[in-house]
């Protein structure tokens, strides 16, 4: 190799979607800002699809393939990109490229929820880089700051809005009163949604999310079965209606905490579920496909970061900024930060956590009801905040909101509810986060 073709840093695309022809598209247009960056040109040697024959621009035909494992292997490609999605493709595909002396960038929070041990421990071996600031809230940049700007503090929570497409369906739910089939639909139109949209509407893209976000925060394995989970599918306009009425609105939010068991030793809680939360709340104006994330350390304090967290460019945006790291580390030697997990904390399950409820019922409209209701709280030793009836005779509701409990005595109650006859069914059971009480 002469000396400018070493100096010249090959990068194998693998997914030529959303955010792969948008990386493709930044990386032609501003070519010459990031060889300056990187202090070396970057130079496509080919991207991977799976269909030859679409349409595509900013790519010239000739470095489109079909055949990804041959370009991960190449001798002239030293970061490869991975954008492709799914988990059994790309874990072998990266493998093959880490184990090849490739750096990786990758935006697949699927894949990491599961593989990242795996995937570093190859990345570690080989004295190279795995990056993946995309996987997590799309533009926002909070995989770094967890991992670089906080490695000398000690982080309590994370918690935030990490999937657009749910955010998005939820916004226009409650400022449009749309109905949840056609936001959906235009979630997909817009890019945000994944090809099977199962993944953001019932949890699981936020709980990978929350998988990568607890084991960098707590510097413990955290993987995605450890989350406990619950989508948005079910959440109805009357949920909506009854949130504003309590001035709240619905997020599904995503939090990662340390919590302590009874003999005060800490534990790893990471959850995923929909919950009210007050207007009053920064969370609470986070619209749209927008992100945020909060993150609370025991000497930074309160940080929030806020942003697009899905769309093409606003991810291919993070996708370059690895791919300059992963590129100037290859050009000036150095490494990015490995895993850490040497704290190995356990996780807590999800009835030892501290919540509030609100709880929406039919109830039949005759005396000693609210009396009957109340006790079964009281049996379990959940305080009620506060009680409202709405609508009268056959349109009886009572909305009951709780002060903080353990979560496994609020669900025992709800369970204890149902069976009453004087209830005639639980609509709605919602957490409420963000306040105190
Ligand atoms: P798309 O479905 O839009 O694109 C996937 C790309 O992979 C397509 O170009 C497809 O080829 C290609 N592909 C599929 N199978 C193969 C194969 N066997 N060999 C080679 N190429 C293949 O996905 P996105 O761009 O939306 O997402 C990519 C990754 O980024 C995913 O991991 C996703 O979770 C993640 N991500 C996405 C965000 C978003 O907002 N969209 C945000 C953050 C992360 P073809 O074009 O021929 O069909
Ligand atoms: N489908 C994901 C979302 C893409 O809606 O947030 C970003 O990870």
């Amino acid at each position: 190799m002469t000396d400018d073709a070493r100096r010249t840093i090959g990068v194998a695309v693998l997914g030529m979607g959303n955010v792969g022809a948008e990386v493709v598209r930044i990386l032609q247009q501003s070519a010459s800002d990031l060889e300056a960056r990187v202090g070396a040109p970057l130079e496509i040697r080919g991207v991977a699809v799976r269909d030859l024959g679409k349409a595509r621009s900013w790519c010239s035909p000739s470095l489109l393939t079909d055949d990804a494992a041959s370009l991960v292997t190449r001798d002239d490609v030293d970061v490869v990109v991975e954008l492709i999605g799914g988990i059994d493709l790309p874990r072998t595909l990266i493998g093959t490229a880490l184990e090849h002396g490739k750096s990786v960038v990758t935006a697949n929070k699927a894949l990491l929820a599961d593989y990242t041990g795996e995937l570093a421990t190859i990345a570690a071996r080989a004295h190279v880089d795995l990056y993946f600031e995309a996987a997590v809230a799309g533009a926002i940049p909070v995989i770094r700051p967890l991992m670089q700007s906080l490695a000398g503090d000690t982080v309590q929570r994370v918690a935030g809005i990490v999937n657009g497409t749910t955010n998005f369906i939820l916004s226009a739910m409650a400022e449009n009163g749309d109905d949840y089939a056609s936001t959906l639909a235009e979630a997909g139109r817009l890019g945000y949604a994944e090809a099977d949209p199962t993944a953001d509407v019932e949890g699981y893209d936020a709980a990978a999310k929350a998988a990568i976000l607890a084991s960098i925060a707590f510097h413990s394995r955290v993987t995605a079965g450890d989350v406990y989970r619950e989508g948005i599918s079910t959440i109805t306009t009357d949920d909506h209606e009854s949130a504003a009425t309590l001035d709240c609105t619905i997020k599904l939010l995503s939090i990662c905490e340390r919590i302590d068991d009874s003999m005060g030793r800490q534990r790893v809680s990471a959850r995923v579920y929909p919950a009210l939360v007050p207007n009053s709340h920064p969370l609470a104006s986070v619209n749209g496909a927008f992100n945020a994330v909060v993150v609370e350390a025991e000497n930074a304090g309160r940080l929030m970061f806020y942003g697009q967290g899905a769309g093409g460019s606003p991810t291919a945006s993070a996708v370059l900024g690895d791919l300059v790291m992963a590129a100037r580390n290859k050009v000036h030697g150095g490494r990015g930060p490995l895993e850490s997990t040497y704290a190995s904390l356990p996780i807590a399950p999800i009835g030892d956590v501290n919540t509030r409820y609100y709880v929406s019922m039919k109830v039949a409209d005759r005396p000693g009801v609210l009396s009957t209701v109340a006790g079964e709280f009281a049996k379990r030793r959940v305080s009620i905040a506060t009680v409202r009836q709405a609508g009268a005779g056959d349109d009886a509701r009572l909305i009951v909101v709780t002060h903080r409990a353990p979560d496994s005595a609020l669900s025992e109650t709800v369970d204890a509810l149902n069976d009453l006859d004087a209830v005639l069914s639980v609509s709605s059971v919602l957490r409420l986060e963000g306040t105190d009480g």
